[in-house]
């Protein structure tokens, strides 16, 4: 038996408004129909007045400080993956830290676009197996519908607001984070990016996409991490109960299944309700499915996600 990070509580936050892909087709040319059918978004959450990316992360880890049982006072790391930050600096992570009343604790901001949660996982993992912090929130929190170009429908129908939280804390045992792995290749800068930044135009900027491509990559990237984490943690995807993905589009979710011979019914989805949350997506997806009794204690799960850079990652965990 060894030292390991367990996720001792979950929890998420999405902004009040829902918006309807009837309620897009009203502004840009498009229709619930090719949504549905290109992508299985229904609906997404769109963050108003007051709602920032640290609103809604201090929201999750609240609710996930809660299911853990677990006062903020004892959280020694926060972690929060995030490319949409309320300010270019500080990190997003203090500002949570401040909303959360913890006086002193590490925290810091991790940049990995969609993988940005199974990146900010890795390294939270690794500092709390190796004893830097006992107790940690890992956040996941986005609102993409602040760097959305609202008149291209390639790119504004997909996203959506919302964070996801997990708590993990330090136990010698067989459950917890059994293995990660992380991926980056950088000459795909131009299939996924935003097209500004503090250091080249001064401007927020603006997400634009090549879909199509991405779509191809992001299949054979998940269906080989995922395959690999497996093999470093010593397991066959048949004993996977349930696969956690990055909620980009439920053709990517059906085909990474599918290469990896894994029924339908193992795959987690809520991209039909939320859509793409980016860096949110994976902890809002696990918490949905914990709290709706899908998810149970001791199940083997594999979570994974693809995103900009080319960035992507998977973890193997016992819950
Ligand atoms: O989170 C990071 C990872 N991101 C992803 O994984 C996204 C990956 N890509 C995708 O999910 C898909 O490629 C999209 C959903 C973005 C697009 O689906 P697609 O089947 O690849 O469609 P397409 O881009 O090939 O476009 C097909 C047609 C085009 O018209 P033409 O050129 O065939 O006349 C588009 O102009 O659909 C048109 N189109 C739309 N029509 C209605 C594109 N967006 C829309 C829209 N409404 N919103």
């Amino acid at each position: 038996m060894s030292r390991k990070a367990v996720i001792a509580g979950s929890g998420s936050a999405l902004p009040k408004r829902r918006v309807s892909n009837a309620e897009l087709a009203e502004q840009v040319e498009t229709s619930d129909e090719w949504i549905v059918e290109r992508t299985g978004i229904r609906s997404r959450y769109i963050a108003g007045d007051g709602e920032t990316t640290a609103t809604l992360a201090a929201d999750a880890a609240r609710r996930a400080l809660e299911a853990a049982g677990i006062d903020p006072s004892e959280i020694g790391l926060i972690v929060l993956a995030t490319a949409t930050p309320d300010q270019t600096f500080p990190s997003s992570a203090t500002k949570v830290q401040a909303m959360l009343g913890i006086d002193d604790c590490i925290a810091f901001d991790v940049h990995a676009v969609c993988t940005g949660f199974l990146y900010a996982l890795t390294v939270a993992e690794s500092m709390v197996r190796t004893g830097s912090a006992d107790k940690a929130l890992v956040i996941g929190a986005e609102t993409f519908s602040r760097i959305l170009d609202w008149e291209d429908r390639t790119t504004c129908v997909l996203f959506g607001d919302g964070a996801g939280a997990l708590v993990l804390t330090a136990e010698d045992g067989d459950r917890g984070i059994l293995a990660t792995r992380l991926h980056a290749d950088g000459r795909h800068n131009d299939l996924l990016y935003v097209d500004g930044g503090p250091s080249t135009t001064g401007t927020v900027g603006k997400l634009r996409m090549k879909g199509r491509e991405v779509f191809r990559h992001a299949v054979v990237n998940l269906a080989e991490v995922m395959n690999e984490v497996l093999g470093a943690a010593g397991l066959s995807s048949d004993e996977v109960d349930w696969v956690v993905p990055h909620q980009a589009n439920m053709r990517i979710l059906d085909a990474t299944a599918k290469k990896l011979g894994l029924p339908a019914e193992k795959v987690v989805v809520t991209v039909n309700e939320h859509a793409n949350t980016s860096a949110a997506s994976v902890p809002l997806a696990f918490d949905t499915a914990v709290r709706d009794g899908r998810i149970k204690r001791g199940d083997l799960l594999v979570l994974e996600a693809m995103g900009g850079g080319f960035t992507w990652g998977a973890a193997a965990v016992r819950y």
